[in-house]
C-alpha cells in the first residue's frame, strides 16, 4: 500500500509506537525492489533446492505415527525434548554448555530476539547495535519505541572501542545507559564480518563493568565455510550478560519458523513466562525427529560445500567485473558479501539504472537506523546460480561505469 492510498481513519487508535512508524516504509517493503528480467541478489534467502524436502517427508511420517494425537496436542510429544537435545548437542558443539534450563524453543531468531526486546525493553530506552545491521532487528526494535545507536565495524566486526568510548560518555554526562547491545559476531548480516576473539572479550568485560545484556544472534553461526571457528560470546560468559540465539532457517529451511534462545535461565524464565501463544510444537517435533534419525549434521555438511562455491563464485565475479575504486568483503560463511562503490557513486540512486541493466540488490542505507552506507550495498550469494551471479555482478559494473562516466 502506498501512502497516498492509505486510509487514516485507525490511525488515532493505533498504538503510539505504529503511530511513530506510519509513514516509514514497514519492514519487507525492500521485496518491492524487483524487476522481471532482473538477477535479484537483493533476497537473503537460501537457494531451493537446498530444503530436505525427503528427509523432512519422512520425519513428519514418523511424528505422526509413533506420536499422533500427543504430538498435535498443545506441548507436542516427547520429539520436543529431542530437538532440545539436538539443539543443546549443536551449541556444545560451539563451546556452550547448557541446560535444558536455559534454552527455550522459539518461532525462530526473529521471536527469539522479539521475546528479548519484550522482556527487557521499555519505551525510551537505549539500544547499541552494528551499524550497518540487520534490518529485521532495526524494524523490531522501532515497535518498542527505543533509542538506537550505531556502531561501525571493520574487518574484525563490532568496533568495540567506539562502544567503550561512548559508554565512558555516557556514564560521565550521566547519560542513559544501554540496556542491550544486539550483534551478530559470525559473518554478518549485512556485511559478512566476524568479531574477533579479542573484541568479544573486551565486549564481555564492558557488559559485565556497565551492566547491559548482550544479543549474540548466530543465525549464520554453523555456515563456516573456512577459517576456525571464534568462540561464541555466550561460551565466554560465565556471569549470564549474553542471551544467544539460533535459527533453522539458514539449515534447514525458513519455513519452518524454529529457532532458539540461550541464556542465563532467570532470564529465560521471564522471556518463556512473558510470550504469549505459545510455540509451534508440531513443527518442533517433526525437527526433532529429524535430528534424532541423523539428517541435521549431513545436510549443513552438504550446504557448507554448496554455499563455499558460492561464495567463491561471487568473489570471482566481483573481482572479474567491477571498476577499480570498488571495494567488497570477504566472508569465511553466512550469506552476503558487502561492497562499497567508488567514490561519488550512491547506491540508492543507482538502483533503477541497476535494475535496467539486469540486478537488484539492497541499498546500504537499508542497514542502517540513521543515515550511512549510501556508497554500499548487499549482495546476497545464497539465493540464484552462479552463472545468474555472474550475469547480475557484470550488470552492477555496467551500471556503476555508466554512473561513473557522467
Ligand atoms: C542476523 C539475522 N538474524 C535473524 C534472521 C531471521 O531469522 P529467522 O528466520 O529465524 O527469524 C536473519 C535472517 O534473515 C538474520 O540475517
Amino acid at each position: 500500500m502506498t501512502e497516498s492510498d492509505r486510509s487514516t481513519l485507525f490511525d488515532q487508535l493505533f498504538a503510539r509506537t505504529v503511530q511513530e512508524t506510519l509513514e516509514e516504509p514497514g519492514y519487507g517493503s525492500w521485496r518491492s525492489i524487483t524487476a522481471p528480467d532482473a538477477v535479484s541478489l537483493s533476497f537473503g534467502f537460501p537457494y531451493p533446492e537446498s530444503f530436505p524436502e525427503t528427509a523432512l517427508l519422512e520425519s513428519l511420517g514418523a511424528v505422526l505415527e509413533e506420536e499422533g494425537s500427543h504430538a498435535l496436542q498443545y506441548g507436542g510429544g516427547e520429539y520436543v525434548d529431542s530437538l532440545r537435545e539436538g539443539v543443546l548437542e549443536r551449541e556444545a558443539v560451539h563451546g556452550i554448555e547448557a541446560t535444558t534450563d536455559e534454552l527455550l524453543l522459539t518461532n525462530g531468531a526473529t521471536h527469539a530476539i522479539d521475546g528479548v526486546a519484550q522482556t527487557f525493553l521499555d519505551h525510551g530506552d537505549e539500544v547499541f547495535v552494528e551499524a550497518p545491521t540487520f534490518m529485521g532487528t532495526l524494524s523490531l526494535f522501532g515497535n518498542y519505541g527505543v533509542e538506537v545507536t550505531g556502531f561501525s565495524l571493520d574487518d574484525d566486526g563490532l568496533d568495540v572501542s567506539a562502544v567503550e568510548t561512548a559508554l565512558e560518555e555516557r556514564r560521565e554526562r550521566e547519560a542513559p545507559m544501554p540496556k542491550l547491545v544486539y550483534t551478530i559476531p559470525n559473518f554478518q548480516n549485512p556485511t559478512g564480518t566476524t568479531l574477533s576473539r579479542e573484541r568479544r572479550e573486551r565486549l564481555l568485560e564492558l557488559a559485565a563493568e556497565y551492566e547491559f545484556i548482550i544479543v549474540e544472534d548466530d543465525a549464520y553461526g554453523e555456515l563456516r565455510f573456512d577459517g576456525d571457528d571464534v568462540t561464541p560470546l555466550s561460551a565466554l560468559d560465565d556471569e549470564g550478560w549474553v542471551v544467544r540465539m539460533g535459527t533453522f532457517s539458514k539449515t534447514i529451511a525458513p519455513g519452518v519458523r524454529t529457532g532458539w534462545l540461550v541464556g542465563h535461565e532467570e532470564i529465560i524464565e521471564q522471556i518463556s513466562h512473558i510470550s504469549a501463544g505459545g510455540t509451534n510444537t508440531f513443527t518442533q517435533s517433526v525437527l526433532g525427529r529429524y535430528f534424532d534419525a541423523g539428517h541435521y549434521e549431513p545436510v549443513v555438511e552438504e550446504l557448507l560445500e554448496a554455499y563455499e562455491g558460492r561464495r567463491d563464485a561471487m568473489l570471482e565475479s566481483l573481482a572479474a567485473h567491477l571498476p577499480p575504486g570498488a571495494d567488497w568483503t570477504e566472508p569465511e560463511g553466512g550469506f552476503f558479501v558487502w561492497v562499497t562503490l567508488p567514490e561519488g557513486i550512491d547506491s540508492g540512486e543507482l538502483l533503477p539504472e541497476a535494475a535496467e541493466e539486469g540486478v537488484t540488490y539492497l541499498p546500504g542505507s537499508h542497514f542502517f537506523a540513521d543515515s550511512g552506507g549510501e556508497r554500499s550495498l548487499r549482495l546476497s550469494f545464497s539465493h540464484v546460480t552462479a552463472a545468474e551471479m555472474d550475469r547480475g555482478v557484470a550488470a552492477l559494473a555496467r551500471a556503476t561505469e555508466a554512473a561513473m562516466d557522467e
